[in-house]
């Protein structure tokens, strides 16, 4: 029903609209009685079956909502009606910034697929301290952190410290995000040095804690094998708990849109089903070749049961999805749960 009847109608506007749109009315309709109960026994799948221990968390299920659909924590507890075992929020940074012009995000519907250049749009990661202590039903929460687009890459751990210690009590586990396409200068904190150095402080600081919590590092579908090895070297060394394999990619390779289309939309970070062959490859690699060493989360393309399958025999032992969730609709958690059972 979602592609037949309520799809076409929410893709005639523009998709940053519809966004926004579709918050503020799963908002409003969740404060009626009764909204949340019946969404969630429609949409939600309980099977002990489902439930995964992986860092030491219990999921209830291994289907996650990616980082970028709840950046700001606004509508986690009503998200997680939709059937996601665990909903990771952010990219979050220290100050609130506008991100880019719009427009800024697009569909590509003949290849299932975004492009999104929204740079780090948030209200910062204070404001998403205050809502997430309103986490009364105990959703599992991902904190995805970065850092301000005016903040020089000298001076990047600042804000991921900042970050850290601002979120330490009010999530489950840290994704360190240095993998957007659309901060400029921000992959490059991917290179050997840097994130050595990033990764090593931020565990510092978190096995002072009395109780210390997972951080991931996610990571783009770009790198080459060397850079791989590189980061299964890296994990070795600062013994962060594990991968979120992978963010957008900035390839524009085997699209059916024109390339006069992609002109017109210009750069960004392309997301759905033309990364779902790279992202599985980036997760084999790395499961592979470091012998399972950490646990990885699966994410890129994820639009079906099988896609969702495919992750989790190439090594993944959770999987999250944003664009699927768009093209495919609410029901896809359920689908996919559904056929793991
Ligand atoms: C509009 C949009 C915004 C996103 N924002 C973020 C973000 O802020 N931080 C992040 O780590 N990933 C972000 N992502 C990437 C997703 O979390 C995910 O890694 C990627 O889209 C691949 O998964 P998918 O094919 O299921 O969408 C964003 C993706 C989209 C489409």
């Amino acid at each position: 029903m979602y592609k037949l009847l309520v799809r076409p109608v929410l893709f005639l506007f523009a998709p940053e609209s519809i966004h926004h749109f579709t918050f503020r009315f799963i908002k409003i309709a969740f404060t009626i009685p009764f909204v949340k109960t019946i969404v969630a026994a429609f949409y939600s799948a309980r099977n002990p079956k489902l439930e995964r221990e992986v860092f030491g968390i219990k999921f209830p299920n291994p289907i996650g909502l990616a980082a970028g659909f709840d950046k700001d924590a606004k509508l986690f507890d009503q998200l997680s009606a939709f059937g996601f075992g665990f909903i990771e929020i952010g990219t979050l940074t220290p100050k609130p910034q506008p991100g880019n012009d719009k427009p800024r995000l697009f569909r590509l519907p003949e290849d299932s697929g975004l492009v999104n250049r929204m740079g780090f749009n948030n209200e910062g990661v204070d404001a998403a301290v205050l809502r997430l202590k309103n986490n009364r039903n105990k959703v599992i929460i991902g904190g995805n952190i970065g850092k301000n687009k005016l903040t020089p890459n000298e001076e990047a751990l600042n804000d991921y410290v900042y970050c850290f210690n601002a979120l330490f009590d009010w999530v489950d586990y840290f994704v360190v995000n240095v993998s957007s396409p659309n901060t400029p200068g921000l992959r490059d904190l991917q290179e050997k040095e840097p994130l050595t150095k990033l990764l090593s402080e931020l565990q510092k600081l978190n096995s002072a804690k009395a109780k210390s919590k997972p951080i991931l590092l996610k990571i783009a579908p770009d790198l080459t094998n060397s850079q791989l090895d590189d980061i299964i070297e890296i994990l070795r060394e600062t013994k962060i708990a594990g991968v979120i394999a992978t963010n957008t990619t900035i390839s524009r390779e085997k699209l059916k849109t024109t390339n006069e289309e992609l002109k017109t939309i210009g750069a960004g970070g392309l997301s759905g089903l033309p990364v779902r062959e790279r992202s599985t490859e980036v997760i084999k690699y790395l499961s592979v070749k470091s012998g399972k060493a950490f646990p990885i989360i699966g994410v890129g393309g994820i639009h079906s049961p099988e896609d969702a399958i495919e992750k989790l025999n190439a090594g993944a032992s959770l999987v999250q999805l944003y664009t699927g969730f768009i093209y495919e609709g609410p029901g896809l958690a359920k689908k996919i749960c559904k056929a793991l059972i």
